[in-house]
């Protein structure tokens, strides 16, 4: 299979760990081992006291599938398979798909979602989203008009990167009905589950509602440990869910022993982890909200309702891109273009999951002074 790069690593790739600053990171600052330890109840502890680095079950070891399950409302521990995020997603459509078939998928969206369809011989097709004053606006009518009989897999990510768009209840449940309508596959990568700024807003994770979906959820964004490589797809489809198991023996085979404890720690003890996030990301949405009624000439931004990401409109005569590399070569400051996104290039995507957030933002304004 030829695959073209994925853009978005490939530019984080050239300057994440090179230059001075980040303004784009969708993940959240990582926590220490030392604070997941010190999270760690004596039964956890004595796992972690006790961890052998031997070959672990492919699927993930039952204390982590059972720490996993208690997060879902109907799924139970044997409708689980953990594995890398981006691992969890190439297996999936290679499962699934077939030269030829047709897929719907968001855009903009990460690359992963729609590349690894195409590149194994699927025809994609885009559901794009409206621009409104009140934002990004991703339309299940227009969904509804894309899907066919002929459409095999319908790909979702909310909370979404990058927009930070979330559909409210109503809206969901049209997206399910859709799919069900043709009784398809939905794939909802759900990365950033659970980051919803308005708690009153919470969504339930797709696998609840359908038993013809298969969500995905990890570490890196909602829980902030993004280098511990951790995700896991959910679903009822067991069917999938065990051809999904066998391919991974060609892949990882199994999970490392160290990360199933920790990931295990973590899940237990979510609030440590997902509350604290939500309130750095809320306080540097506010203070981004600022800056750009500052510099209004330059950026339009509205507001986000989930996730930590907002894809923010660039009024400048560079294209996104250029204005990106402008940035990085004379701040410092690394941004992701929305060329990244093959969004057009008129957008950049801003992360708020920073504690330097507001410290990037100065050296930004010097730029823009300058
Ligand atoms: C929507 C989405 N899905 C999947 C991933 C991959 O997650 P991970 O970095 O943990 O592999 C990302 C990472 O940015 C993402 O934004």
């Amino acid at each position: 299979m030829h695959i073209k790069p994925f853009k978005l690593e490939r530019y984080f790739a050239k300057y994440e760990f090179s230059t001075k600053y980040l303004i784009s990171s969708s993940d959240c600052d990582g926590y220490s081992l030392d604070y997941i330890l010190a999270c760690a109840n004596s039964t956890e502890r004595e796992l972690w006291d006790n961890l052998k680095f031997s070959y672990t079950d492919s699927t993930g070891s039952d204390f982590l599938r059972e720490a996993i399950k208690n997060h879902y409302l109907s799924i139970n521990s044997d409708e689980i398979a953990v594995m890398s995020p981006g691992e969890a997603n190439f297996i999936l459509m290679n499962v699934l798909l077939k030269n030829g078939d047709e897929v719907v998928c968001m855009s903009p969206a990460y690359q992963s979602l729609y590349q690894v369809a195409e590149s194994l011989g699927a025809k994609v097709k885009f559901w794009l989203p409206q621009e409104t004053s009140d934002g990004f606006y991703f339309d299940p009518d227009i969904l509804n008009e894309l899907v066919s009989e002929k459409t095999k897999l319908i790909i979702v990510n909310f909370p979404h990167n990058p927009t930070g768009f979330v559909p409210n209840v109503t809206d969901l449940q049209k997206i399910v009905e859709i799919a069900e309508k043709y009784n398809i596959v939905l794939f909802s990568d759900e990365m950033y589950h659970k980051i919803i700024h308005d708690p009153n807003f919470q969504l339930p994770a797709i696998c609840d509602m359908y038993e013809n979906a298969v969500s995905l959820w990890g570490m890196a964004k909602s829980f902030g440990l993004a280098g511990m490589r951790f995700g896991w797809l959910a679903t009822k489809r067991k069917d999938i869910l065990n051809e999904i198991v066998a391919f991974k023996d060609y892949l990882s085979i199994c999970n490392n022993a160290a990360g199933e404890v920790l990931t295990t720690i973590a899940l237990n003890h979510s609030e440590c982890f997902i509350d604290p996030n939500i309130k750095k990301i809320l306080k540097n949405k506010a203070i981004f909200a600022d800056f750009v009624e500052e510099n209004s000439d330059l950026l339009d931004f509205y507001n986000t309702r989930a996730g930590s990401t907002a894809f923010v409109k660039l009024k400048s005569n560079l294209k996104s891109y250029e204005y990106c590399e402008n940035l990085v070569n004379n701040s410092g400051i690394m941004m992701i273009p929305s060329e990244m996104f093959d969004y057009g290039s008129s957008h950049i995507r801003i992360g708020f999951g920073r504690e330097n957030f507001s410290e990037v933002l100065s050296v930004w304004e010097a730029f823009i002074r300058e």
